[in-house]
């Protein structure tokens, strides 16, 4: 499903002083210093993410109401500059901007849109490392595209909040470079009213405190993390900690109205972990499990370390997509956004997997099925090597980009095949990648020429013979 754009209206900070031009109040230029972009360079989505630095670290604290929906934070980002810098921006949407500091010192700063511009006291010179401090508060408003993306970001329940970005929908509760080309490392603190539950990425450090009615709950991510999936999924949980069959610490929380669900949603996501260990190579982060929340029927997100699902319970086979694409998206992530076969692709073909696996059914069987569809079937009209911005995630760049999977390793055969899954996954572990890549490494590894075969099946606009 997708998005169009948000039509923010955009706040001035500060006004312009002596009548030159909107801007003026900033300091003169300083030669060889330049303002960042405000992309970080996809060209399908020219907004998203910004240029000029690099973020390592963000240490976000916030603070929400679900009585009042009001929400303050106070996101901190370490972050090093890759020019020398006159301005930066981040994304950021919606709320009022208290106070940003760059170094400690006061920075300025303007909203127009999504982006927030901020011009530090002292320019920062190429590669140096500084500290930005953004304060802020006020009542998220989710990201909305009905014709595509549907309704994703920071989103407001009767408990509390589900909170789901991807593709570009973490600027609806904390500013940042939204784009997965720039990961980094968090630390979350999030304040709910006593009684509430908060759950994000990672895990819990030390137990949750509580005072004046107020309950912060500490967690930490530190493998890097695309911001599309950070999450402080937060309302009335229950919790259950432990470690997999397999040794890997793990958390499920469902909501009240799943109880039953959360011994199952444990197990299986624990068995899942577990099995994709064996096929894929070592399981990336410090620790996995699942969040269950009550909204949102259907919709389910690969959140880094517990993948979040709305309003059901999941199947085995998709908790076998979800946890493949801790793999295949989160420690392996996209640089630019028409790749998403390589999440997708990746992830539904897992769910093949896990159906071979447990003898349901083979991969085979199921490619041949959907190959005998139609000519005029759409899935053969749009082709998943290129996800368009305009329908990401057609049902094409899953189906069409798992059966890519299936007709490579026809070619090359199952050792080739597997041995190639675990060789893209240490090579790039935490890393990016481009589907250039993938196809190079396929090459290499099988000594084939697999041009046609990935041209047919990736690129093309009919079906492959
Ligand atoms: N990555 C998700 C999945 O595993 C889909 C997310 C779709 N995003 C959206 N805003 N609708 O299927
Ligand atoms: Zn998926």
């Amino acid at each position: 499903r997708g998005v169009a754009l948000l039509a923010t209206l955009s706040v001035l900070a500060c006004a312009p002083t002596d009548g030159r031009p909107a801007h003026a109040d900033e300091p003169p230029a300083v030669a060889g210093y330049r303002p960042g972009a405000a992309g970080i360079g996809d060209p399908d989505f020219p907004d998203d993410g910004n240029g000029g630095y690099d973020v390592s670290h963000y240490d976000l604290a916030v603070d929400y109401t679900p009585k009042t929906k009001q929400l303050e934070g106070q996101t901190t980002i370490q972050a090093a500059a890759t020019q020398n810098l006159s301005s930066f921006n981040l994304d950021l949407a919606g709320y009022d901007v208290r106070k940003v500091t760059v170094d400690s010192a006061a920075a300025r700063f303007r909203r127009e849109g999504d982006e927030l511009t901020v011009t530090p006291a002292r320019p920062l010179g190429n590669r140096s490392r500084f500290t930005v401090k953004v304060v802020y508060g006020g009542r998220p408003k989710a990201a909305m595209d009905s014709a595509n993306l549907g309704t994703y970001g920071f989103i407001p329940t009767s408990d509390g909040a589900f909170v789901a970005s991807e593709p570009n929908g973490s600027k609806t509760w904390f500013p940042n470079n939204d784009h997965p080309a720039d990961k980094a490392t968090f630390d979350f603190a999030i304040t709910v009213p006593a009684g509430l539950t908060a759950v994000s990425n990672g895990e819990l450090q030390g137990r949750p405190t509580t005072t004046g009615g107020k309950t912060t709950y500490r967690w930490r991510e530190r493998q890097p993390m695309a911001t599309y999936l950070a999450t402080a999924t937060l309302g009335k949980f229950d919790l259950r900690q432990g470690r997999t069959p397999g040794g890997i610490p793990e958390y499920a929380a469902v909501d009240p109205k799943f109880k039953s669900s959360l011994d199952r949603l444990y197990t299986i996501s624990g068995e899942v972990t577990d099995y994709w260990s064996t096929v894929f190579g070592p399981y990336p982060f410090s620790s996995t499990g699942g969040i269950i929340d009550d909204y949102m029927a259907g919709y389910a997100l690969e959140t880094q370390t517990k993948p979040l699902y709305g309003g059901f319970e999941p199947d085995a086979t998709i908790v076998a997509h979800e946890l493949a694409h801790q793999w295949f998206g989160d420690s392996l992530t996209l640089k630019r956004w028409k790749d998403l076969w390589l999440n997708e692709g990746f992830a539904t073909y897992a769910e093949w997997l896990w159906q071979e696996h447990k003898g349901t059914k083979t991969a085979e069987a199921i490619f041949k099925e959907l190959h005998a569809r139609p000519a005029d079937d759409p899935m053969w009209a749009y082709p998943p090597g290129r996800a368009k911005p305009s329908d990401l995630f057609n049902a094409s760049v899953y189906t069409r980009g798992a059966m890519t999977l299936q007709a490579l390793r026809d070619a090359i055969g199952d050792d080739t095949f597997f041995r190639l899954l675990r060789t893209w996954t240490a090579d790039h572990r935490y890393g990016h990648v481009t589907t250039e890549q993938f196809i190079a490494l396929a090459e290499q590894l099988s000594g084939k020429n697999l041009r046609p075969l990935f041209d047919a099946w990736l690129f093309q606009p009919r079906r492959p013979s």
